[in-house]
C-alpha cells in the first residue's frame, strides 16, 4: 500500500454556527446499533474495506464545490447564504477525510459507480434538493454516524482524534439534510405533481444500495461488522422511506408493484428532462425584494 504524503495544514470547523440549525442528529433520526462490533484496524482484510468506505467519503466532499452552482442558481438570499455557507463545510470536510486516511495510513482509491451516480450534479433545483441533500447526504450521515462513529475501535489510539472530527462532520451534515427537507417541501407546495416522480426517484435509489453492499460486506459472514451490512441497508432503507412519509411523497402502505414501477417510470423521465435544465440565476433579478426594497424601478 503507498504511503500518502505529508498532509497540508487542515481546514478548520466551521464555526459559524447557525442558531436556526437543527440540533445534531435530528434529521437523521434514531440509527442502527452496531451491537459494539467493530472492525480492526491492524487487520489487512479490514484495512481494505475501510479504505474502499473512506476513499467514497472523501469523493462524496469533493463533489460538495458542486453547490457553487446551486450558488448560482440560488432563489433567495437564504438560499444563497446557505450554499456559501455548505461550500465551506464541504471543504472542510473533504480535508477532515484526507485527513483521517492519512492518519489511518490508507490510500484512497477511486470511487465506486454508485457513489459518483448518487453524487451527480442536477440543473433542475427540485431534483437537486431532493436527491442530493435530503435523500443522500441524508444517507451519507447514516454512514458517518452509525457505520464509522460505531465501528471504529476505540481501543486503538489513533481513533479518539478521528472520531472528534467525525462528530464535527455529522453535525454539518444533519445540517445540510434539515436544508434539503425544507426545500423539498417548498418546491412540493409550488410543484405538487413532483410527488410521483419523487417517489419513483427514492426508489431507484435504495435499488442501487446493494451493489454497494456487496462491494463492501464481500464473502466474509463471519466478521462482527461485515455480517450486519444487509440489516444496516435495510435500516437505511426503511429510514429513508419514513423521511420521504414525512416530506409527503411516499405513501403510508408500501405501495405495490405496479405503483413503484409507474412511479419509477415518471421519476426516469423526470430524470431525463432535468439533463437538458439549465442554471439560471435568480438572485440578480430578486435581490431588491429579497433586500426589503421595492421592486420598483423609477
Ligand atoms: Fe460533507
Ligand atoms: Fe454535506
Amino acid at each position: 500500500m503507498n504511503t500518502p504524503g505529508k498532509a497540508p495544514a487542515p481546514a478548520p470547523p466551521d464555526t459559524d454556527h447557525d442558531p436556526a440549525a437543527p440540533p445534531e442528529l435530528d434529521a437523521a433520526g434514531s440509527g442502527y446499533d452496531f451491537g459494539g462490533a467493530t472492525f480492526d484496524l491492524n487487520d489487512p482484510g479490514d484495512r481494505e474495506v475501510l479504505r474502499f468506505i473512506l476513499s467514497q467519503a472523501l469523493f462524496g466532499e469533493a463533489t460538495g464545490v458542486y453547490c457553487g452552482r446551486s450558488l448560482y442558481a440560488a432563489r433567495s438570499l437564504e438560499a444563497a447564504r446557505f450554499y456559501t455557507r455548505q461550500a465551506r463545510q464541504e471543504l472542510g470536510h473533504l480535508q477532515l477525510f484526507a485527513d483521517i486516511c492519512r492518519t489511518l495510513d490508507l490510500q484512497p482509491a477511486p470511487p465506486h459507480w454508485v457513489i459518483r451516480l448518487l453524487s451527480a450534479h442536477n440543473n433542475y433545483y427540485p431534483l437537486k434538493v431532493l436527491m442530493e441533500h435530503a435523500i443522500g447526504e441524508g444517507m451519507v450521515l447514516d454512514v458517518f454516524k452509525d457505520l464509522l462513529l460505531q465501528t471504529l475501535p476505540d481501543s486503538d489510539p489513533r481513533v479518539p482524534a478521528i472520531k472528534k472530527k467525525l462528530r464535527v462532520v455529522v453535525r454539518e451534515e444533519a445540517e445540510h439534510v434539515a436544508w434539503g427537507e425544507k426545500e423539498t417541501r417548498a418546491m412540493l407546495r409550488e410543484k405538487p405533481w413532483l410527488r410521483e416522480p419523487f417517489l419513483g426517484l427514492v426508489e431507484l435509489q435504495l435499488m442501487t444500495l446493494p451493489a454497494l453492499v456487496s462491494r463492501i460486506a464481500g464473502s466474509r459472514p463471519d466478521h462482527p461488522v461485515l455480517r450486519q451490512m444487509k440489516p444496516f441497508v435495510e435500516h437505511v432503507s426503511a429510514r429513508v422511506r419514513e423521511q420521504s412519509r414525512r416530506l409527503g411523497f411516499y405513501p403510508e402502505q408500501e405501495p405495490g408493484l405496479a405503483r413503484r414501477c409507474a412511479a419509477m417510470a415518471a421519476g426516469t423521465l423526470l430524470f431525463a428532462r432535468s439533463q437538458l435544465a439549465r442554471s439560471r440565476s435568480q438572485l440578480d433579478k430578486s435581490y431588491l425584494s429579497e433586500l426589503g426594497f421595492s421592486d420598483r424601478t423609477r
